[in-house]
């Protein structure tokens, strides 16, 4: 990777100290590093540690004469591989959705042509604003890559989406882009998130499945290089980097987009599916009558990853699924491989605190050659080890 270059530029937010921990990790990868400080940045980080980690000079402003005679601002654009915005401020994500020219970061991005990639810091506030909702919109459709950003606890005190990823996330997003990834010319499928199945044109019946899980896979499989397509159950999180994601509400649904995204090399069944729904969705609101309340005859859901699984020329190579349980786990899990007819299993303990909902897990991996137990870490770290296995297996 030595001859690899990024263009970093780095806004202002309190984010900004993860960038000095991302120059210090692509350096270690030996890829150069030329740093573009904002101004507002430079609140934050100073150059001098900026420079002294990316062993290169810091470039701040748009009329400065030693800069411009050193190296001209489109020339700067260009003279890397690939960009990367760390943290992409919603100032500079608006600058950039708009062309705005005003400054040195603003004008690199309107003026390169190389891949950008953007890890956004910012108030979930204003992440959440409908400004920053269009632009982000706007910078995907422009071709823009994002990594992040990542929910929890933020400077400001309050907790939402909003803090920048991990410097060991943008650097693998990083590596991703400049090497195309381990997976790059491979399409796999992921489902993820509850499915929700109609009584009436009101009501559904569905479960507590967080799509979490299931959604940090895609992004990790993206981040490998793979073309990766989602399935969603309704869920309100948002779309993975470089992730095509369709959103389907029952089982039958989750099936029939399952089947027109094939073909694929690998699927992942991360969804929570359920596993009946009412034997008839009314068209009209059922009401409450002298009759007492309605008895639900429920029928049987059709079984995605068994389907997936089965023997048809369309079969993925690989085709992973999900045990979540309560007991015997390992018991379990083993039956679940033997009657889904998959490669492997990725089973959990969701009686364990923090798992349903949560940010971490614990899994072991359960496939014919044995069981393999993982210790426990964030859902990102376990989606980040099965995306790497899928890899190692389709290599
Ligand atoms: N699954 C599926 N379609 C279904 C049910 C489950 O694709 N209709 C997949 C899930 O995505 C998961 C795996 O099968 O990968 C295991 O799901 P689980 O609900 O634990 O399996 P069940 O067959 O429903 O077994 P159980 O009796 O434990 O509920």
């Amino acid at each position: 990777m030595s001859e690899k270059r990024v263009l970093l530029i780095v806004g202002g937010g309190i984010a900004a100290y993860k960038a000095l921990e991302l120059t210090r990790l692509l350096r270690k990868a030996g890829i150069g590093v030329r740093p573009i400080l904002t101004k507002a940045g430079a609140e934050f980080v100073t150059p001098l540690s900026l420079s002294a980690l990316a062993e290169d000079r810091v470039y701040s402003e748009l009329f400065s004469l030693t800069d411009e005679a050193e190296m001209g601002h489109i020339e700067l654009s260009r003279s890397a591989d690939l960009v990367v915005v760390a943290p992409a401020t919603a100032d500079l994500m608006a600058k950039a959705a708009n062309g705005l020219a005003g400054d040195l970061a603003a004008t690199t991005l309107l003026a390169t042509d190389k891949p950008v990639l953007m890890a956004p810091a910012m108030n979930v506030r204003m992440w959440e604003h409908a400004a920053t909702r269009r632009n982000l919109a706007t910078l995907k459709a422009d071709g823009v890559a994002f990594v992040g950003p990542d929910e929890g606890a933020m400077a400001c005190g309050e907790f939402g989406f909003g803090r920048m990823a991990e410097p060991a996330a943008i650097f693998e997003a990083i590596l991703g882009m400049l090497q195309g990834g381990p997976l790059k010319g491979r399409h796999v499928l992921v489902t993820a998130g509850p499915t929700a199945e109609a009584l009436d044109p009101v009501r559904v019946l569905t479960n507590r499945s967080s799509g979490k899980q299931g959604f940090e896979i895609a992004g990790a499989l993206a981040r490998l290089g793979a073309r990766v397509t989602l399935v969603a159950g309704p869920v309100g999180l948002p779309t993975p980097a470089g992730v095509t994601r369709v959103d389907i509400e029952s089982a039958r649904e989750m099936l029939a987009a399952c089947q027109q995204a094939l073909p694929a090399d690998a699927a992942v069944c991360v969804a929570a599916v359920a596993d009946w729904r009412p034997d008839e969705a009314f068209g009209i609101k059922l009401k409450k009558g002298k009759d007492g309340p309605p008895v639900l005859t429920l029928v049987e859901n059709p079984d995605i990853l068994a389907t997936l699984a089965a023997h048809t020329p369309t079969r993925p190579k690989i085709v992973v699924g999900f045990a979540a349980e309560t007991n015997d786990v390992e018991m379990h899990a083993k039956a679940k491989l033997t009657r889904k007819g998959c490669d492997w299993i990725v089973a959990n303990d969701v009686t364990q605190p923090g798992v349903m909902g949560g940010a971490d897990n614990t899994v072991m991996i359960v496939s014919k050659a044995g069981v393999e137990r993982w210790d426990r870490a964030g859902k990102d770290e376990v989606a980040m080890k099965i995306a790497q296995r899928i890899a190692q297996d389709l290599a």
